[in-house]
C-alpha cells in the first residue's frame, strides 16, 4: 500500500480526552475516531489490526471444533421475554421500537438467540455435542464507557456456544474453551492469565476470566506467578483428546479477581510467587447448564427416548477490546510496537527523496519483491519531510521499517530498523528484502 494512496491520519497533539496509552495512540495514529461516546469509527489503520486478531480468534476457534456462523445485531424482545432477561437487563439494554410498535433490542449478547435456532434445528442426542460461534457488534449501553475501544458501548466480541447432553460432556467442551483461549490470546503476543470469576447461581468451578497483565486494567487479580509464564498448549494439541490436564495444570494454582478473591487461600502461596496485580479482562468463559435451555424449553430426547434440556456454556472474547489491550503490552514513548501477527503492516518502507529517479527506483522494486513474498508493506512514497516520516511510523510502529535514501544507496546500502528493540542494520537491498522476509515469515510460523 503507498501511504499517498492510503488514508492516515495522525495527529501531533495527544487528545485530552484519553486517558491511558492505548487510547491515546490508537487516536494519534489515525486507527480509530470515536462517532458518539463509546462508539467508534474503524479508520483503516486500526480496521487491518482488527481483522487480524479476529482472524486469529476465528482460526483458533476451528482448530478447536467450533462452526462459525453469523447471527443479526438486531433481535426480538420477545425472545428475551422467554428467558426472563428482557426485564432483568436494563438500562444497560438498547430498545428499539420499530414501525409497526414491535419491541426490538440491539442485542449484547446471544444466549437466547442461538437457544431459539437449536432448539428449533435439534432434535436427537446424536445431533450433540455442538459448538457454534460468531464475531458480530454487540452494543451495551454502558453507564461509563471509557479508555476508548476497552470499554466501549458498540464494541466486536466473538461468542460461542456449546450445547452437550451431560454436564460431563458439558464440562469437555468448557476445556477445549479453555485451551483455545490460551492459544488465541498467545498468538497475538499476549500471555492471559484464567482466573476464577463468579459463576452466579449454579456455581462451581467453571466460569473463568482470561486476564492480560497491565497497569492500566480495570480489575484488580491475584495469582500465583507460575501461572504468568506457563507454556501455551501447542498447534497439535488434539482437540479430540483429554484436555483436562491443560485445565488441570492451571486451576490447580491460586488465580483470582478481586470479586473471587480469598485472602486466607492466596496467603497459602509462598510469598515469593504471590503476585497482586491489575489486569484487562479479554476473554471470559462460562459453563451455566441449563438455565436457557429449561427456560427456551430446548431439549433432546437422549437414547432412552426421554427429552432432557441441553447443557450450555458461553464463551467470549473481546475482539475490539483486544486491540487496545495490544497497544497496552507493546509500546514505548514514541508509540505503538506490534507483534508481527496483529501488525497492520509488516513493513514499513520510508522512500527519504521522493523525486530521486535511483532512490525511486530501489523503493519500487523492494516495494514489489516483498509484495510479492505475501510481506504486507505501507510504502511511504510521500514527500513529506524525513524527520515527520520516521515520527510517523515509530507511531505507527510497523514491526520493520526499512529507510532508502540516495546517500545510502551511494554506498550500496539501505536502512533496516526493528521497532520492537530498535536495532539498526545497513544492508544491500538484496540482503534487506532475505532478512525481513525471512524474519516476517518466523514470526508467522510461531502460530
Ligand atoms: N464494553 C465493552 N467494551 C469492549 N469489550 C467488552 C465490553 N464488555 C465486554 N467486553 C469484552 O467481551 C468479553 C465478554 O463479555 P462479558 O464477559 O459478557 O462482559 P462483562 O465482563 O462486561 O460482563 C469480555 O471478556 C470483554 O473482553
Ligand atoms: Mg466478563
Amino acid at each position: 500500500m503507498r501511504l499517498s494512496k492510503f488514508f492516515l491520519p495522525v495527529l501531533k497533539e495527544t487528545p485530552s480526552e484519553a486517558k491511558i496509552i492505548s487510547h491515546q495512540l490508537m487516536l494519534r495514529a489515525g486507527m480509530v475516531r470515536q462517532g458518539a461516546a463509546g462508539i467508534y469509527s474503524w479508520l483503516p489503520l486500526g480496521h487491518r489490526v482488527l481483522r487480524k486478531i479476529e482472524q486469529i480468534v476465528r482460526e483458533e476457534q476451528n482448530r478447536a471444533g467450533a462452526v462459525e456462523m453469523l447471527m443479526p445485531t438486531i433481535q426480538s424482545a420477545d425472545l428475551w421475554r422467554e428467558s426472563g432477561r428482557y426485564e432483568a437487563y436494563g438500562k444497560e439494554m438498547l430498545r428499539i421500537t420499530d414501525r409497526h410498535d414491535r419491541e426490538m433490542l440491539f442485542g449484547p449478547t446471544n444466549e437466547e438467540l442461538i437457544t431459539e435456532i437449536v432448539r428449533s434445528g435439534v432434535r436427537s442426542y446424536k445431533d450433540l455435542p455442538k459448538m457454534l460461534y460468531h464475531i458480530q457488534w454487540k452494543f451495551r449501553d454502558e453507564i461509563r464507557p471509557r479508555f476508548g475501544v476497552m470499554r466501549g458501548r458498540e464494541f466486536l466480541m466473538k461468542d460461542t456456544y456449546s450445547f452437550d447432553l451431560t454436564p460431563d460432556e458439558a464440562r469437555k467442551s468448557y476445556y477445549k474453551m479453555f485451551a483455545a483461549y490460551l492459544r488465541t490470546f498467545a498468538r497475538m503476543g499476549l500471555r492471559s492469565v484464567p482466573m476464577r470469576a463468579e459463576t452466579g447461581p449454579i456455581g462451581g468451578d467453571l466460569s473463568h476470566e482470561f486476564i492480560v497483565l497491565a497497569d492500566t486494567g480495570e480489575s484488580e487479580v491475584f495469582c500465583h506467578k507460575g501461572l504468568v509464564d506457563m507454556a501455551v498448549p501447542s498447534a497439535n494439541t488434539d482437540f479430540d483428546g483429554d484436555l483436562v490436564g491443560i485445565f488441570n495444570e492451571r486451576t490447580s494454582l491460586y488465580a483470582a479477581t478481586d470479586e473471587m478473591h480469598d485472602e486466607t487461600e492466596f496467603n497459602k502461596v509462598p510469598e515469593a510467587n504471590r503476585l497482586s496485580a491489575r489486569g484487562i479482562e479479554v476473554g471470559h468463559i462460562f459453563y451455566f447448564g441449563t438455565k436457557y435451555s429449561e427456560a427456551m424449553k430446548c431439549s433432546v430426547n437422549g437414547p432412552d427416548g426421554k427429552p432432557s434440556f441441553i447443557e450450555m456454556g458461553s464463551y467470549g472474547v473481546g475482539v475490539s477490546r483486544l486491540v487496545g489491550a495490544i497497544i497496552e503490552a507493546y509500546h514505548d514513548e514514541n508509540g505503538c510496537k506490534w507483534p508481527v501477527p496483529v501488525a497492520p503492516f509488516h513493513v514499513g518502507l520510508i522512500n527519504l527523496k521522493t523525486g530521486d529517479a535511483e532512490t525511486e527506483r530501489v523503493c519500487t522494486e523492494l516495494y514489489q519483491k516483498l509484495e510479492a513474498q505475501g510481506v504486507e508493506v505501507l510504502y511511504d512514497d510521500t514527500s513529506a519531510r524525513a524527520g515527520e516520516k520516521f515520527a510517523t511510523m515509530d507511531l505507527i510502529g510497523l514491526p520493520y521499517q526499512i529507510v532508502i535514501g540516495p546517500r545510502g544507496l551511494k554506498n550500496g546500502v539501505i536502512e533496516v530498523k526493528n521497532r520492537n528493540d530498535g536495532a539498526k542494520d545497513e544492508l544491500p537491498p538484496d540482503a534487506a528484502f532475505a532478512y525481513v522476509t525471512d524474519a516476517i515469515k518466523k514470526a508467522l510460523e510461531l502460530a
